[in-house]
Parts: C-alpha cells; sequence; structure tokens
C-alpha cells in the first residue's frame, strides 16, 4: 500500500531554499511513498486558544490538523533563525498539538530536514525541533539527518542540484519509509 507523507517547509518566503528541499523529497522519494507538500503555513493565524473549539478553529488549522491525521509520517523541513526554528512553523505545531498528549501528532512518525547559509546546517534549529516534538509525543526519527549547509551553493533556480546532497536526501527518505513500517508495527 502507497504510503503516504505529509511534507511541511517552515518557510513561507519565495524562493525558500526549505521549501525547494521539500520539492527534492518529492522528487527522489522511493517507490512506495508518497510525499504531498502542505502549503498553507501562511495562512495559519497566531494560536488563540479561545478560538481553539470546534466551532471556531480557523479553517487552515482543521485543513492542517487534518493533513496531519490522515498521513502515514510527517516530514517538516526546517530554515534555522536564530537558532530556532521559525515561529510562523512553532505557531503550526502549536495548533496541531492540542489537545495536549492526546492531538494528531501523537504516534506519529516525524523526518526532520533542513537547509541554511551557515556550515551548521539547521543543526541548532533541528535539535530543538527534535525537542518540540518530543513535547507533542510524536515519534521522531533517530538519525544523522540531513542538514543542507551553503545552501544558495547547492540549490539553482529553485531546485537542489547538489548531487552528494541529492543522494543524501534519497538515502534518508528509504529510512523514514522503513521506520514508519517499523512503527506501523510491519
Ligand atoms: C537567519 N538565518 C540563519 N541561518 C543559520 O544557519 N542560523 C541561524 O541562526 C540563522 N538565523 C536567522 C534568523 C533570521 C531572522 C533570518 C531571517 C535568517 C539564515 C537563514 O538560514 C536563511 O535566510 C535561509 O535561507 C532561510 O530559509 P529559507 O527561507 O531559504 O527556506
Amino acid at each position: 500500500m502507497q504510503m503516504r507523507v505529509m511534507g511541511i517547509a517552515g518557510s513561507i518566503r519565495r524562493g525558500s531554499f526549505n521549501r525547494a528541499l521539500l520539492d527534492a523529497a518529492v522528487e527522489l522519494m522511493p517507490e512506495g511513498m508518497e510525499v504531498a507538500p502542505w502549503d498553507r503555513l501562511r495562512e495559519v493565524p497566531f494560536y488563540d486558544a479561545a478560538l481553539d473549539t470546534d466551532e471556531l478553529r480557523p479553517e487552515p488549522v482543521a485543513d492542517l490538523k487534518r493533513a496531519i491525521a490522515e498521513a502515514d509520517g510527517l516530514l517538516i523541513v526546517t530554515p534555522e533563525y536564530n537558532y530556532s526554528i521559525p515561529g510562523v512553523l512553532k505557531n503550526a505545531i502549536d495548533w496541531a498539538s492540542r489537545p495536549g498528549y492526546k492531538s494528531v501528532f501523537v504516534g506519529k512518525p516525524v523526518a526532520i530536514m533542513g537547509a541554511s547559509g551557515s556550515m551548521m546546517g539547521t543543526a541548532r534549529a533541528q535539535i530543538h525541533l527534535r525537542e518540540i516534538m518530543y513535547a507533542t509525543l510524536a515519534r521522531v526519527m533517530p538519525h544523522p539527518g540531513v542538514l543542507v549547509n551553503q545552501a544558495p551553493q547547492k540549490f539553482e533556480d529553485g531546485r537542489l542540484v547538489d548531487e552528494p546532497t541529492r543522494t543524501v536526501v534519497a538515502s534518508f527518505l528509504r529510512d523514514f519509509q522503513t521506520y514508519v513500517r517499523q512503527m506501523q508495527g510491519g
């Protein structure tokens, strides 16, 4: 059966390297896996607990939660902002994480990648994101990960062109496919 992975890039910037890295994942996914980007991050309002009810919840948030619930796994591609993840991404995770410990994240296999211009290639943001996802009871894949450093040298016209990085992404996705199967008990 086809494995459905929801992909979310934590940047709303036109020309985002992280969104382009997610596109590379769509291109490089192994047979039997489908990566569907969720591109409505810009529409998600600031978290407001007073609006977090079945009657009042904003539609993009409801759609985000539906997409996570329906996916077999989640691929988060995060930029690094001041050694952490961008607020837009944290905000969306906060919405989707409620009700606490009973949300759509519980038990959900999650893989993390990221691209940045620095030598560290989002290492610090990825560590923060792992911590955040642990709070949601998602199952973050233990993995050396995909850290795309010096991003401007690795993308051309919105496409990941660096061959060694493409090989790493393809292998990472195969590992995630195996991990999701393991988490599903088969
Ligand atoms: C950055 N950037 C950055 N890069 C990094 O490696 N470590 C960091 O701590 C930061 N901090 C940071 C803060 C803020 C507010 C901005 C706007 C940028 C650079 C960042 O990685 C770069 O702009 C990426 O290109 C952002 O990702 P997208 O939008 O290309 O996906």
